[in-house]
């Protein structure tokens, strides 16, 4: 990889943001999403500033790809696909208006150096979104935006052993990073409601769930971005700064509410580069 900055003086990890300048809602494909409803551009800019300033300031090393005119949605770049070491596999979006981000992000990380993997199937995979490590575990989100074919695909292309199939049963809760936050190995912040029964007891065998109350899980709150002790997360969610204060967390709030308007919060707005 081009990139060798020197790994302890960014113990917080290498994450991937994309600037708002064309974030927009311009079609629907979530049912937070609405033309009626489009995000203020000035709001938006400064609630992107503000996540921005947040990373920096604990710590973490940001990359940048340049947004593009045609895909508003390409500032969620969680969805860009999942990287392991030096490999990335592209995502395979469900929806045609996110296939048109393919390419620009497939052009970044070729030429950030990474191995480029591609789902060959015709089988939905939507990155980061929908697939969360914790140690060596790969939890994907199933049932809106990718399919158990397009995780397995992705899992053998990238050597994951262990992959946990979880069920979403909500579609405004439709991509994993919606209601699942893995902290660490052993524990997660989990919006049980978005989650078939099954899955939610599958998911306790794998690591210890952490409820977030129901009213902040319906604010995004899992939609956490974790950088060691510290995790930046969408604001007005009391109760969940109290919980992970209590697991020894530090929470930093960020507002999110014009991200929200296209179904997407604080995790949606990075993807993480450096996962050994
Ligand atoms: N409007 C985008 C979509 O529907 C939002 C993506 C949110 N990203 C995420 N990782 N949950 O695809």
């Amino acid at each position: 990889m081009k990139n060798n900055q020197r790994e302890d003086l960014f113990p917080n990890g290498k994450w991937l943001l994309c600037q708002p300048h064309h974030f927009d809602v311009i079609y629907e494909i979530n049912p937070w999403m609405s033309m009626k409803n489009r995000p203020e551009r000035n709001d938006a800019d400064r609630q992107w500033q503000d996540l921005h300033h947040t990373f920096l300031r604990l710590g973490a090393y940001i990359e940048y790809i340049t947004p593009h005119g045609n895909v508003p949605d390409m500032v969620y770049t969680a969805n860009a696909g999942l990287v392991k070491g030096d490999k990335f596999v592209l995502s395979r979006f469900r929806h045609a208006e996110r296939r048109l981000e393919e390419p620009y992000f497939e052009k970044w990380f070729e030429d950030a150096g990474y191995e480029v993997l591609k789902i060959r199937s015709d089988h939905a995979f939507e990155g980061e979104g929908d697939a969360l490590f914790a140690g060596d575990t790969l939890f994907g989100g199933v049932s809106f935006r990718s399919d158990p074919e397009g995780h397995k695909e992705a899992q053998s292309l990238l050597g994951i052993k262990d992959l946990v199939l979880c069920e979403l049963t909500n579609p405004k809760f439709y991509h994993i990073d919606t209601s699942f936050c893995p902290l660490n190995e052993d524990d997660a912040l989990i919006f049980r409601q978005a989650f078939s029964d099954d899955s939610v007891e599958r998911m306790s065998k794998k690591i210890k769930l952490h409820e977030v109350p129901e009213e902040e899980g319906e604010r995004f709150v899992c939609n956490a971005v974790v950088l060691g002790k510290d995790v930046i997360l969408p604001s007005d969610c009391p109760r969940t700064y109290e919980l992970l204060d209590s697991l020894g967390y530090n929470a930093y709030p960020v507002a999110m509410n014009e991200f929200m308007k296209g179904g997407g919060a604080s995790k949606c707005l990075c993807i993480r580069l450096d996962r050994s």
